[in-house]
């Protein structure tokens, strides 16, 4: 199948996938006051760990426009990172002392990817549509607690970067998912990704009482 052809079907199944993530809810209903603090933690979590994911495939890559996108993606996050912690103080949230968690096993996942076909399939591609998604519900949930700058930070800094990972996973796949073997590859780590994704955002919804928690 050509390159251009391969990517819209798994744009395709991307989206059946990311529908069922969209219909994620506690099982004992929404909890009714998570707090903006507890939610922005998470999108400081998020922001570090693809940040860090993207730096560590910098140097084992040698496709260089993959590379490059790589690389951008390392400073978008760590952007994103600092306009969420800018946020946080301004709400008179303290992040001194923050550490992301360890052991995530959605990361721990991508970052043995070994090819530029998967690692564009599963970040660029999958994780920051995933995360476009997952941001667009958290906005919704702020709008509703009348967080209005942060939707405001979503909209004009952090949602305009996700889309543009996405845009360009979806260029790069078209590049280089040109054989039977990289498009396998391709598909693996797209659907991998997702299912890891549902997982570990299903254990969280049921933790924290609400889906609407950012992504990265
Ligand atoms: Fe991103
Ligand atoms: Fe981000």
């Amino acid at each position: 199948m050509d390159s251009q052809t391969f990517v819209k079907e798994l744009e395709a199944s991307n989206q059946v996938q990311l529908a069922k993530l969209a219909g994620l809810e506690p099982s004992g209903g929404e909890a009714p006051d998570v707090e903006i603090k507890q939610l922005l933690q998470i999108a400081l979590v998020n922001e570090i760990n693809v940040s860090e994911l993207a730096a560590a495939w910098v140097p084992s890559t040698p496709e260089m426009d993959v590379k490059i996108a790589l690389a951008q993606q390392v400073g978008d996050e760590a952007t994103h990172f600092s306009l969420v912690e800018s946020r946080m103080h301004a709400l008179g949230i303290l992040t001194d002392g923050f550490q992301p968690p360890p052991g995530n096993p959605l990361f721990a996942y991508l970052k043995s990817l070994s090819t530029a076909v998967e690692r564009v399939a599963g970040d660029l591609f999958t994780l920051e549509s995933i995360a476009y998604q997952v941001n667009e519900q958290f906005m919704k949930y702020c709008e509703r607690l009348g967080e209005n700058d942060t939707v405001k930070l979503y909209q004009t800094r952090i949602q305009p970067d996700e889309l543009h990972h996405h845009h360009l996973g979806k260029a790069l796949l078209e590049k280089y998912a040109v054989t039977p073997e990289a498009q396998q590859q391709a598909r693996q780590a797209a659907a991998k990704t997702l299912e890891i994704a549902f997982e570990t955002r299903l254990l969280m919804t049921q933790k924290l009482g609400t889906a609407c928690f950012p992504g990265c």
